[in-house]
Order: structure tokens, then C-alpha cells, then sequence
């Protein structure tokens, strides 16, 4: 049977470094209650000169030298943002041009966290079909572009980053065994930036009223995303005919510990199986999973055969999972 196989990983992460000890000069905040509520320590955040694509690239780059392809090789570049470089061209078609890979075609996606998961199913469907042998998928964001910084809700989460797969047709047995797309846009208002699209173009009324700004509703949020992503994970084990102790690795989008250790703990599975890097990067959205999976894969946790589940879950309200078998 033909999959897609991951054959390359990357990332990158901004160098500055915004602990919770320099949150705490700029919001009513403290080190203690962010690691406690959230898991989260320290976060990056791009240089004014750093845009979508520049962190994009460095990622897709170290993806490409590790599988060992040219850039020209790539059929299909899949972004999934919700803070590409600009509102058109895609952040996509910057990146084609930089890297080379002039044969790809190249576009967004936008499903917030689960972006990346989106694009990884989408371009897994033009593989299997046929139509196309070699992907880049990247999830990558500088969200804190649209973060207000007075905002103790949001300021405290978030942070910048990207990862990038490579994924190749392959025939046998390993590579993506199913994804599985969920969103219920009854939803939508419990995390959303206003401003800036066709509602509310950007004008100086729009900026006095920060609706340029992300708001969330985030103990909501909490609560829709615990029950959506253990039946996300349990969806793509069923399908599979396999249960939770199957589970070599979680590769779970870092958006808060408690929200991982609550899913973890409803499917039995032990924390140890989990690829965590919260502490060090927040919630980078769109970027999470695909940034924990390269470090999982260049530590060598991650082995032939293992079984691995991506989870995430993001404005939308979106969730999704993807299952492979490494
Ligand atoms: O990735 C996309 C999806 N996003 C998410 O999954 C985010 C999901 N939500 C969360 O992670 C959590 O809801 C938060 C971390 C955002 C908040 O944690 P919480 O345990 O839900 O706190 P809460 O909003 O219920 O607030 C509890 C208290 C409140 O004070 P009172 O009303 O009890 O006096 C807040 O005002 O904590 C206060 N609070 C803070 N205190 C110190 C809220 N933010 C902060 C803060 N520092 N940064």
C-alpha cells in the first residue's frame, strides 16, 4: 500500500528568550502561578526582522538535509499559520522561492494549533491518491505579533517557532496510517484575533479598540479541548484496530501541561510517553507538534516501527490527530 512516510524532520526557534521572571515586570503574573496553571517556563520570540517564512525556512531547510533530498525534489508545500507574513501572497509561496523548490505548488492553510495536522492530512491525501511523491509540510507561527502584552490571559502562552516534515510515497507498512480532521465553528469566538481581515480592516478606531489582538476564552477552551482530544486519539487508535497501550509516543500540541496530563491520564498511558517541550517554548500553535517531533527524532527517542500519535487542538474550534507508524 502507498504512504506517507516522514523521511525528514526540522526546526527552529527564535534566540530571544521571554521568561516568566520578565512577564512578571510586565503583567500581574508570577513564575509560580504560570508553571502551575500552564507547565510553561520560558517562551521565544522573533527579532523585529524574523517573519513567518524566515523561521519556515530554517526549519524546512534542516528537514530537507535530513531527507537527503533537493529542493527541487518537492512536489507540494503545505503552510499551516495563522500569522503568515502577509495577508497574500501565502507564506508558502515566499518559502518556495527561497528554498528552490521551484516545481512545488505552494499554498496556506488555516486551522490555528491543528494546522499543522491539517496540512500533514492534506498533503498525506495527494500522496496516497498518486498525485504527487514528495511534500514539505510546515507548521510555523509568530503569533507574538498578536499578542497585547498587557493581557495576563494570553501574553503568558504563547510563543514563536516552526518545524517542518518532509513526507515521501512510499509502499509498505510504515508512514501516516490515518488523520482525522475535526471543527465545530459553533465555537469560534473562544479564540479569535477581530481585527485586521474583511470584518474589521485595520484603521486607527480598530487598533485604539485592540481588536488587532487575540482574546480567547480560555477555561472554556480548556475544558472543549480535554474532551475533544482524548476522542480525537481514541478515533484514530479504533480505526487502526489498536488501543492506547499500542501508544509508543504522544506528540501532543504544548498548549498547557494540565491539558495534556488529563488526556494522558484518561487513556492510562504514562507520562514518560509523552514528548514534552512546553517549558522551554510555550504554545508555539501551529508549530508544537512538528517542533516536539524533530527533537524526539534527533534525540532518538523516536525508532523504527514505533507508533506515534500527533494530537492538537485550536481556534475554530479545530482538533485533529494523525497516527504513523515511524
Ligand atoms: O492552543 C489553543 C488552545 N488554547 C488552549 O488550549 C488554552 C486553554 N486554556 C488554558 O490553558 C487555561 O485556561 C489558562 C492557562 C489560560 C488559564 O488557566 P485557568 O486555570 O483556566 O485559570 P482561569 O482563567 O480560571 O483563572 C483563574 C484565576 C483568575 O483569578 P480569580 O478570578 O480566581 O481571582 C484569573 O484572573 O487566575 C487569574 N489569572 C492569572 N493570575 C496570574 C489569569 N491569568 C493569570 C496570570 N497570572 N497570567
Amino acid at each position: 500500500m502507498q504512504r506517507s512516510r516522514i523521511i525528514g524532520t526540522g526546526a527552529y526557534a527564535p534566540s530571544k528568550v521571554l521568561t516568566n521572571f520578565d512577564l512578571e515586570k510586565m503583567v500581574s503574573t508570577s513564575d509560580e502561578w504560570i508553571i502551575e496553571r500552564t507547565g510553561i517556563k520560558e517562551r521565544r520570540i522573533a527579532s523585529e526582522d524574523e517573519a513567518t517564512s524566515d523561521l519556515s525556512i530554517k526549519a524546512a531547510k534542516n528537514a530537507i538535509e535530513m531527507a537527503g533530498i533537493k529542493p527541487e525534489a518537492i512536489d507540494i508545500i503545505i503552510v499551516g499559520t495563522v500569522t503568515p507574513d502577509m495577508l497574500f501572497p501565502s507564506t508558502a509561496s515566499i518559502i518556495q522561492n527561497k528554498i528552490g523548490a521551484k516545481n512545488a505548488v505552494a499554498f496556506d492553510i488555516s486551522a490555528a494549533c491543528s494546522g499543522f495536522i491539517y496540512a500533514l492530512s492534506i498533503a498525506d491525501q495527494f500522496i496516497k491518491s498518486g498525485t504527487y511523491k514528495t511534500a514539505l509540510v510546515i507548521g510555523a507561527e509568530v503569533l507574538s505579533r498578536m499578542i497585547d502584552w498587557t493581557d495576563r490571559n494570553t501574553c503568558i502562552l504563547f510563543g514563536d517557532g516552526a518545524g517542518a516534515v518532509i513526507l515521501q510515497a512510499e509502499n509498505g507498512e510504515r508512514g501516516i496510517l490515518s488523520t482525522h480532521l475535526h471543527t465545530d465553528g459553533s465555537m469560534w469566538d473562544f479564540l479569535y484575533t477581530p481585527g485586521g481581515g474583511s470584518r474589521h480592516p485595520v484603521s486607527h478606531q480598530v487598533i485604539d479598540d485592540k481588536l488587532i489582538y487575540m482574546r480567547m476564552k480560555g477555561n472554556e477552551t480548556f475544558k472543549v479541548a480535554v474532551k475533544s482530544l482524548e476522542s480525537v486519539i481514541i478515533e484514530a487508535l479504533e480505526y487502526n484496530n489498536l488501543k492506547p497501550s499500542d501508544i509508543s509516543w504522544v506528540i501532543p500540541h504544548q498548549a498547557n501541561l494540565r491539558i495534556i496530563q488529563s488526556i494522558v491520564k484518561r487513556l492510562e498511558l504514562p507520562m514518560d510517553k509523552v514528548v514534552l517541550n512546553i517549558e522551554r517554548y510555550g504554545n508555539t500553535s501551529a508549530a508544537s507538534v512538528p517542533m516536539a517531533l524533530d527533537e524526539a527524532v534527533r534525540d532518538g527517542r523516536v525508532k523504527k516501527n514505533d507508533i506515534i500519535i500527533f494530537e492538537a487542538f485550536g481556534a475554530g474550534l479545530t482538533w485533529a490527530s494523525a497516527l504513523v507508524r515511524w
